[in-house]
């Protein structure tokens, strides 16, 4: 009897699964490659918008900033060397945590500058008194238990993308066109504690 095609394919999808697993696992435990894939890709907030996120967050020296996904940290380490204030980049990719990293050395920011190697869902953010967010929409969502624990007062800053609906309307939106990719970027604040609308 002839092998069904469908059979083949799956001895071929299960060796790959298989042997992709096993590498991974290998790069893990030499300390190279995510713990887990990234729920996005690094896209970068452009220079003047980053500025324009913490001018609207209202940063002071006193405050923590948070950003979860930093991508190359350049949120927390513009922060920090603008404003005086502590800042923590949480990114699960170890190339660009290592990047963040070398971006606070270079800054002279790197006393005040955590960069944790860590998933975002996985990190208790509490003590923020700023979190910026550029992450896509349905992680915004998947961030509101955490975000629910800021304290009064705390802002929270998201770059282009909102919560679906599951939050009460921005308190102030900026729209500006970026000097670096001229296209037009949106900039969303709440402030703590969030109100979130149910399901
Ligand atoms: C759109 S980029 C934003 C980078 C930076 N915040 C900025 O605005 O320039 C999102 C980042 O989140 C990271 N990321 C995605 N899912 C993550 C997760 N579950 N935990 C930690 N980082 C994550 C990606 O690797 C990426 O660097």
């Amino acid at each position: 009897m002839c092998r069904s095609p469908y059979v083949l394919l799956l001895v071929i999808l299960a060796i790959y699964f298989v042997d992709a697993s096993c590498a991974a696992a290998a790069d893990e435990a030499k300390g190279k490659g995510p713990k887990r894939t990234p729920d996005s890709v690094f896209v970068a907030t452009p220079g003047d918008v980053v500025a324009k996120m913490l001018e609207v967050a209202d940063v002071k020296k006193d405050d923590i900033i948070y950003d979860p996904g930093c991508g190359d940290g350049r949120i927390v380490v513009t922060a920090a060397k603008k404003y005086g204030c502590r800042g923590v980049g949480i990114e699960l990719s170890p190339k660009l945590v290592k990047a963040a990293r070398a971006n606070a050395v270079r800054n002279e920011v790197k006393d005040r500058v955590r960069i944790l190697e860590e998933d975002i869902y996985a990190v208790d953010m509490s003590e923020a008194t700023v979190v910026t967010l550029y992450l896509l929409p349905g992680m915004n969502v998947r961030l509101i238990p955490q975000l629910q624990k800021l304290k009064p007062g705390a802002r929270i800053v998201a770059h282009d993308y909102c919560f679906q609906g599951r939050v009460e309307e921005p308190e102030k939106t900026v729209a500006m066109t970026s000097k670096e990719d001229a296209v037009e970027h949106h900039i969303y604040l709440w402030t703590a504690p969030l109100n979130v609308n149910s399901p």
